[in-house]
């Protein structure tokens, strides 16, 4: 970039791409702050995919002469290996990715590469190149959440489903509630994470329509074939709406969308997985790989990936935020606005990669210590509401029977007595009841259709790997 003292006399070095119409070169001013080379780069392998479409087609309708478009072809292979191989260079007069790879063009080939922008702009081009960067993207996002869904099938494999699983205490309102399966436990944020997969599928597919040929808004007075250059790119549709094409972003704020509650998913994942790997749990331990120490505390083994996958929630809600905003006041069709559609999708791409690969390495390698979550489930309260079940199959109304058990249990707390002696001495309880309190039944009580004990467990594995096998076939 050219220095601050030189800023009025504008950026030397290349003449912008609408020059002509312009007395003066930009203003270094005006560079700076409209560029968006510095975040875009990432966008060149789809840019390169779109002007090949676009070439291909100006050349088979007859728009370039067939030569032409061999030509540009070339020239943009070879601009594509200059990437591969990390040679290409930059100029300062670059003003985003689109520009940078079109002016090499023409230096590559000459007065030809001229011919490129043919019935295009860089309106359909940006949003093209960013649909075709979408596409790949959320496959690869995709695929890392059935990863970490993989992970957590297989803990909850290792816990067991069956009568021996490792189980805990279930919580509402963070008090411990009823005993359940550890699996049972582990598979309820597999289907979550499963809702997110299905979801970005669907976005996927809706996103799956070129823009390339909706030119600067209107289309071109030019026999341009949208549809060749689409089926070129491998996308299902094409526009209908030239307008609509080179203003909607509703693929972005969608996929940010996904990202934000497939974040927030993670967030509540780490935020039990912090709970848990405290000392007052004590339910599991971090592998000291996937675990951080404090740089004065000695002691101190710290589950910073949990923290962080609960943190870093706070800028995916936020990303999504931006970019409604962004939206909300623009008239049709482009505006210059839309660029900032950009940073906000790739940091949330790649924030949310990073912390299902964290997590996913996290769990896969965590001890669950099972002895400690047994004595928490064992605690004799967990078992009230089967013993307030037992009364209401002898006929007692579930509201009657509730009182009578809660009333056992406040006496219990009171006076300190078990409330598994209590139950057996009580007239409308006795021993057969009393076998309700007792460790490891109370899970074995959770048998209804989906719920959290072994009797419940074989249908739902088998549901949840059906799940699991669907959407990987779509996502394959
Ligand atoms: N870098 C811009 C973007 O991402 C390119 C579009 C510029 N178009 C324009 N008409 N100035 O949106």
């Amino acid at each position: 970039m050219a220095s601050q003292s030189d800023s009025n006399k504008g950026v030397q070095g290349g003449a912008a791409l609408w020059h002509g119409r312009f007395a003066q070169a930009p203003a270094q001013e005006l560079m700076e702050f409209t560029q968006s080379l510095s975040f875009d780069r990432q966008l060149w392998p789809f840019d390169i995919i779109g002007s090949l479409a676009h070439v291909h087609m100006l050349g088979v309708t007859g728009v370039l002469s067939s030569g032409d478009a061999a030509t540009i072809s070339e020239a943009l292979i070879v601009v594509r290996s200059e990437f591969e191989t990390d040679e290409f260079v930059f100029l300062d007069t670059d003003e985003d990715i689109h520009t940078a790879i079109e002016r090499r063009v023409t230096q590559l080939c000459g007065d030809v590469g001229g011919k490129l922008h043919t019935a295009r702009s860089r309106n359909d081009q940006v949003v093209t190149a960013l649909r075709l960067w979408c596409k790949h993207n959320v496959a690869q996002l995709t695929q890392r959440t059935l990863g970490l869904v993989d992970t957590l099938v297989l803990r909850a494999q290792q816990a067991g489903w069956d009568q021996d699983g490792i189980y805990l205490p279930g919580y509402t309102h963070l008090q411990r509630a009823q005993p359940i399966l550890l699996a049972h436990h582990l598979g309820a944020h597999a289907w979550s994470l499963l809702r997110d997969v299905e979801r970005l599928q669907q976005t996927l597919e809706r996103l799956d329509v070129s823009p390339l040929g909706a030119g600067a808004l209107a289309g071109s007075s030019l026999p341009i074939d949208p549809v060749l250059s689409a089926a070129q790119m491998g996308f299902a549709k094409v526009f209908a709406n030239s307008l609509d094409a080179v203003s909607d972003r509703d693929f972005v704020a969608e996929i940010l969308f996904d990202i934000a509650l497939l974040g927030t998913h993670l967030s509540r994942m780490g935020e039990e997985w912090v709970l848990w790997t405290t000392e007052e749990f004590g339910f599991a331990q971090l592998d000291d790989s996937f675990a951080t120490g404090s740089s004065m505390l000695p002691q101190k083994k710290n589950a910073d990936i949990a923290e962080l996958a609960r943190g870093k929630t706070g800028r995916l809600v936020g990303n999504l935020t931006a970019v409604l905003v962004v939206l909300k006041g623009l008239p049709l069709a482009y505006n210059r606005d839309l660029q900032e559609d950009k940073e906000p999708l790739f940091d949330s791409m790649n924030q949310v990669s990073l912390a299902l690969s964290a997590l996913t390495g996290m769990i896969a390698s965590a001890t669950f210590n099972p002895d400690v979550m047994a004595q928490a489930a064992d605690a004799e309260a967990l078992a009230a509401t089967d013993l307030a079940e037992w009364l209401v199959r002898q006929g007692m109304p579930f509201r009657q029977a509730h009182a009578v058990i809660g009333e056992l249990v406040r006496v219990s707390n009171d006076t300190g007595a078990s409330l598994k002696s209590a139950a057996a001495a009580h007239p409308s309880l006795g021993a057969e009841a009393a076998k309700l309190v007792g460790a490891g039944v109370g899970v074995r009580q959770r048998k209804s259709p989906g719920a959290a004990g072994p009797a419940a467990a074989w249908a739902q594995q088998q549901l949840l790997r059906q799940e699991i096998d669907r959407l990987r076939n779509i996502s394959a």
